[in-house]
C-alpha cells in the first residue's frame, strides 16, 4: 500500500471547510485593500532562489526540492516572493501600473525534517507590494496582516518588528558582529558556528539558549542604522501607532533570507511551540527587483503559513450546509421520479443528493444526518399520487407536506418560511 510522502498531508473533504473559510476571509480582506490575486507556477528555475534568497540561506543550502530536466535544474518553489518578482519583471508589470499589489494562496515546498507545524509541502497565504519605498506601504502591509489574523479569530499573537537597515547598514551590523563574536565562536551552537562565516546575521535569531545568551549580551540596538533608515523606521512605527496596531520591537529579529532590507516583522503565537512559533513573517526587499534585472524600486510583503494559522485559529466553520437537502425515494416509481426532482433542484442551484442503496426510511434518515443535511425530502407512493413531497427540517424537527410546485421556493428561502427556520 502506498503512503503519502513524509511531511505532506491529505486535506480531506471533512477538513476542507476550515481551509475554505480562511481562504474566503483572506480574499475578502485582500480585496478590501485592493490586492488582486496572482498565481505564478509552482516550478521555477532553481537559480532564481539562489540569487534571491542568497547562497547561504538555509532554504537554498539544504531545503530545495530540485527537478533535473536535461541540463536545466528547476525547483519546486520554497516561497513565492522571488517568483512574483520574476513574474513582475518578465511581464513588465511596472508598465501597467508602477504600484503593484498582489496576494497569493498556494503550496510551497521545503525539504525539512517534518514535525508539528513544519511540513515539506505547506501553504502560504501572503501578499507583495512592489513599487514604493514609502513607509506607509510598510504600515499598510503590517496592518493588513494584523486584520487577517483578527478575521481568522486568532488571538494572543505578537508582532515582532525590527529594521535591518539598508545594504550598507547590514554590512555595518555584520562587521560589528564579526568583531564582537570572534572570541566566542566556540560557545555557539554548531549551526551558528557555520553561520559565523556564512551568514552571521542569522546568529541573532538563533533559538538555542546558549547562543541567545551570548547574543543578548551584545546589546544590539539601532546604532547600525543610517539616518535615512532610522527616519523610515520611525515613520513605520508612527503609522502603526496611529492605527493602534500593537507591536514589540526586537533588535534580534533578522529573518533567514538575504533579500530583506529595512523593515522586517514576524507574527509569533505561543500555541505553536518554541521551535517554530511563527504564524507568518515578512519585510522589505528594496534591492531584489533591480538585482533580478527589473527597475530600481522598493517592495514589501509577507506570508502566513496556513497550517500554522489552522493550529492557532478558534474559528469553527459550520459543517452543516445551511441548505443541503437529502432526498429519500421509497419504491420503484418514486426512485425514477426522484431522479427528475433532484435534477431540477440542482439546476436551480440547490445543493442536494440521494443515495443509490435502497435503504429503509430509518437507514436513509441516518445517512442524511451523517451527511450533515439540513432538509430531508421524502417521496413515496402517497406523495406521488398527490404531487407533493414531505419536507423535514432536521434542525427544528418540523415536517410538512409541500406541493411539488412550491418546493423550490421553500428550499430557496427557508428563512422566511414560518415554522421551518429556528436557526442552526
Ligand atoms: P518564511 O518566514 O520563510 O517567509 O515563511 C513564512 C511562513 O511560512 C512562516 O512564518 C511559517 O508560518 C510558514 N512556514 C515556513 N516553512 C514552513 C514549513 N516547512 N512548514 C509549515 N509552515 C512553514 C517567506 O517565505 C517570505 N517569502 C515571506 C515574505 C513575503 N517576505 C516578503 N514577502
Amino acid at each position: 500500500m502506498f503512503k503519502k510522502v513524509p511531511g505532506t498531508k491529505d486535506i480531506l473533504p471533512e477538513q476542507i471547510h476550515i481551509w475554505q473559510e480562511i481562504e474566503a476571509k483572506g480574499r475578502d480582506i485582500f480585496t478590501a485593500y485592493n490586492y488582486k490575486e496572482i498565481r505564478p507556477p509552482l516550478l521555477e528555475d532553481a537559480l532564481l532562489f539562489n540569487r534571491s534568497l542568497g547562497e547561504s540561506a538555509e532554504i537554498v543550502q539544504k531545503q530545495m526540492f530540485l527537478v533535473h530536466s536535461g541540463s536545466d535544474v528547476y525547483a519546486l518553489r520554497p516561497e513565492a516572493t522571488a517568483s512574483i518578482v520574476r513574474s513582475y519583471i518578465e511581464n513588465s508589470l511596472d508598465k501597467l501600473s508602477p504600484f503593484f499589489k498582489a496576494y497569493y494562496i498556494g503550496p510551497m515546498f521545503r525539504l525539512e525534517r517534518p514535525q508539528k507545524g513544519r511540513l515539506r509541502q505547506f501553504h502560504h497565504l501572503g501578499c507583495e507590494v512592489i513599487g514604493s519605498y514609502d513607509p506607509r506601504a510598510d504600515v499598510e502591509v503590517i496592518s493588513l496582516a494584523d486584520s487577517l489574523l483578527k478575521a481568522f479569530s486568532i488571538d494572543g499573537y505578537t508582532i515582532k518588528l525590527n529594521s535591518l537597515g539598508c545594504a550598507g547598514d547590514k554590512l555595518a551590523l555584520t562587521d560589528f558582529l564579526r568583531k564582537e563574536l570572534s572570541g566566542k565562536a566556540e560557545a555557539l551552537c554548531e549551526d551558528c558556528q557555520a553561520r559565523y562565516s556564512r551568514n552571521i546575521l542569522r546568529i541573532l535569531d538563533c533559538k538555542n539558549p546558549a547562543c541567545q545568551e551570548i547574543v543578548h549580551g551584545l546589546s544590539i540596538s539601532d546604532n547600525h542604522l543610517c539616518d535615512g533608515c532610522k527616519n523610515h523606521f520611525a515613520k513605520v512605527k508612527d503609522g502603526l501607532n496611529a492605527l493602534a496596531v500593537k507591536y514589540e520591537l526586537s533588535s534580534y529579529l533578522v529573518r533567514g533570507l538575504d533579500y530583506y532590507t529595512r523593515t522586517v516583522f514576524e507574527f509569533t503565537h505561543p500555541d505553536l511551540g518554541r521551535q517554530q512559533d511563527a504564524l507568518g513573517a515578512g519585510g522589505r526587499y528594496d534591492n531584489l527587483v533591480s538585482q533580478l534585472g527589473g527597475p530600481d524600486t522598493g517592495a514589501i510583503g509577507f506570508a502566513f503559513g496556513m497550517e500554522r494559522l489552522l493550529l492557532a485559529t478558534t474559528l469553527k466553520p459550520e459543517a452543516r450546509n445551511r441548505k443541503f437537502t437529502f432526498l429519500i425515494s421509497l419504491g420503484e416509481k418514486a426512485r425514477k421520479e426522484g431522479l427528475i426532482l433532484l435534477h431540477n433542484l440542482r439546476k436551480a442551484g440547490i445543493s442536494c443528493d440521494t443515495d443509490y442503496e435502497d435503504k429503509s426510511l430509518k437507514g436513509s434518515m441516518r445517512k442524511a444526518n451523517d451527511l450533515g443535511a439540513r432538509f430531508v425530502l421524502i417521496l413515496g407512493d402517497n406523495e406521488l399520487e398527490k404531487n407533493t413531497v414531505m419536507l423535514k427540517d432536521l434542525v427544528s424537527g418540523e415536517q410538512k407536506e409541500v406541493p411539488r410546485e412550491q418546493l423550490l421556493s421553500e428550499l430557496q428561502d427557508p428563512v422566511s418560511r414560518p415554522g421551518l427556520e429556528t436557526g442552526s
